[in-house]
Parts: C-alpha cells; structure tokens; sequence
C-alpha cells in the first residue's frame, strides 16, 4: 500500500485506514482509491473486524480528486477512465464505516466523508464542494449525498459558490454525526465504533443495507447523472482553464465555453 496506512486491529474489531498523501493534503488518486476499496473488500470478509474507521490527519481529510491527474484529460478520457466504478464497489462495503474527519474534506474529500457511514469531525474540519471554483461541479455523489444531509437550500449555496461548511455548521445542518475538539476526534470514532461492535454483526449488517436502501433506488439515478454532467464538464475551456488556473497558482479566467 503506498497512499494508505492500515490497521487491521487498531482497537479489537475496530479496524483503521489512514489516507496517507499528507503534502497533497490527502488528493485523492486513483490507485489511493483502489487501495481504499482492496482494504475494504478484506476487512468485509475478516470475521475480526466489526467496524472500520477512515481517517486523514488533523490537516486534511482529503482536499478532493487529483486535480494534477485530471487537469488534461477530455470527457471521453475521463469517461474510459471510469474512476467512479472504484467508488462504487466502496460504497458496496457491508460493515459500518465511521469517517473521523480533521480540516478539509473538500470535493472528492467531502464525498468520500459522506459515501462513509457516519462522521465525527473535529473542530477544525472544513467541509464544500468547490468544484465550481475549477470550471467542474462535483463528480462522485457530491450532488446527491450533499442535496440529502443538508436540503436543496443549502447545497445550492455551497455547490454553486464552492463556500466551505465550518464543522459547526456541518453538525448544524446534520451532515456530521458529532463535532469533538482536535485531539479527540479520533477516539471519539473509536468510542461509536466500540459501541457498534458490542452489537449483533448479523443485525448491524442488514440495518446498514436497510437504512441505504431508503434513497438507493434514486441515488443510482443521481450518480449517474451527476458522472455524465461531471464528464461533460471536461468538454468544456472553462474546465481546462479553472484546474490549470489551479495547478499554476492563478486566478481562472472562465468564457463561459
Ligand atoms: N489535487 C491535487 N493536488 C492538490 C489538491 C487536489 N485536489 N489539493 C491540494 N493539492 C496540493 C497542492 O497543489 C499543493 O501541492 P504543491 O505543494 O506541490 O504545490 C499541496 O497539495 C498543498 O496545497 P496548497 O498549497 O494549495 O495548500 P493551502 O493550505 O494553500 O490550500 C486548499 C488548501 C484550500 C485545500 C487548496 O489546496 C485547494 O483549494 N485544493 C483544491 C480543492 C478542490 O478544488 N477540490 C476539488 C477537486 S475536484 C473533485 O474533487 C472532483 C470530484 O468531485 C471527484
């Protein structure tokens, strides 16, 4: 594993993943998601594990897609790519995932937080969607998931300027499960873990797929109108602009084509 740390006991039955790109703050690659998605699949099979944590570290979560990976490639590129069937099979994981979040979770950051199961933030935590700000709108539930946990309202806001949520806010508008001050936020993770891995496997399971259940039906949907909207951005100047914009540290100057 190169871009993450695993834990298979970090506590008994509480296995941990640490997203490990800290001078990218966490971007998330491909292979970072396949290794992501490898460690899932063995710890859904492990009878050892109960719960399993996902972390970053105190400064980022994950501060989103590689922008440097996708900055040159077209629609038709990023559609051949089909980065999302890694995401897919992610959130096909049967045990309950707790994501313990410190600064940013931010794009694809924030995405991953919400495609886990449960969040604990720590105070510093800094949650949006700023694909707009790239010429790009999310690419990996960000319209769905977010749209769900805080109302139409205010994903509009968050979507369409790219502001960032404080956790405070997060936890205000339901999209985190508990805000805890810096030093605590993993074990804070650790204790909801321990509580749910007292519990029936069989029983945690199945109320994990029933409570998805309730908007998966129209989730799939969402996805794969949010992938193509997504793709169809890279179609655009405006998109190959904002990310170059990024990469070179200079303000994007959008045309609207
Ligand atoms: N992709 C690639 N590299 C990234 C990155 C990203 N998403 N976010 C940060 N980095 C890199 C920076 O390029 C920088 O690398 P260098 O030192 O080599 O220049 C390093 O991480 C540190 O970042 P900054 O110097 O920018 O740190 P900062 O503290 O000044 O700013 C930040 C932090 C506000 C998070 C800023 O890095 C930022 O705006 N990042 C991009 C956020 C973003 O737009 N995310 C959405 C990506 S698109 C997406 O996720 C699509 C999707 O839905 C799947």
């Amino acid at each position: 594993m190169e871009f993450i740390k695993v834990t298979e006991q970090y506590q008994p039955g509480i296995a941990l993943i640490q997203l490990n790109r800290p001078k990218e703050l966490n971007a998330l690659n491909k292979q970072l998601m396949e290794e992501v998605r490898d460690a899932l699949q063995v710890f859904d099979k492990n009878d050892q594990v109960r719960v399993i944590i996902i972390t970053g570290n105190e400064q980022a979560f994950a501060a989103g897609a590689d922008i440097k990976q996708m900055a040159d490639k077209s629609a038709i590129d990023m559609l051949l790519i089909d980065q999302f069937s890694t995401w897919d099979q992610i959130r096909k994981t049967k045990k309950p995932i707790i994501a313990a979040v410190s600064g940013f979770a931010l794009g694809g950051g924030c995405e991953f937080a919400m495609t886990c199961d449960m969040i604990i933030a720590s105070e510093s935590a800094k949650f949006g969607q700023p694909e707009i700000k790239i010429g790009t709108i999310p690419g990996a539930g960000g319209t769905q998931r977010l749209t769900k946990a805080v109302g139409k309202a205010k994903a509009m806001e968050l979507i369409l300027t790219g502001r960032f949520l404080s956790a405070e806010e997060a936890h205000f508008y339901g999209l985190v499960n508990k805000v805890v001050p810096v030093e605590m936020y993993l074990h804070e993770a650790v204790e909801l873990a321990k509580e749910i891995a007292r519990m029936s496997p069989v029983a945690v399971q199945l109320a994990k797929e029933a409570i998805n259940r309730s908007f998966e039906t129209q989730l799939d949907e969402g996805l794969a109108f949010e992938r193509k909207n997504f793709y169809m951005t890279f179609a655009s100047e405006d998109q190959k602009e904002g990310m170059k914009a990024f990469v070179e540290k200079r303000k994007p100057e959008f045309k609207g084509r």
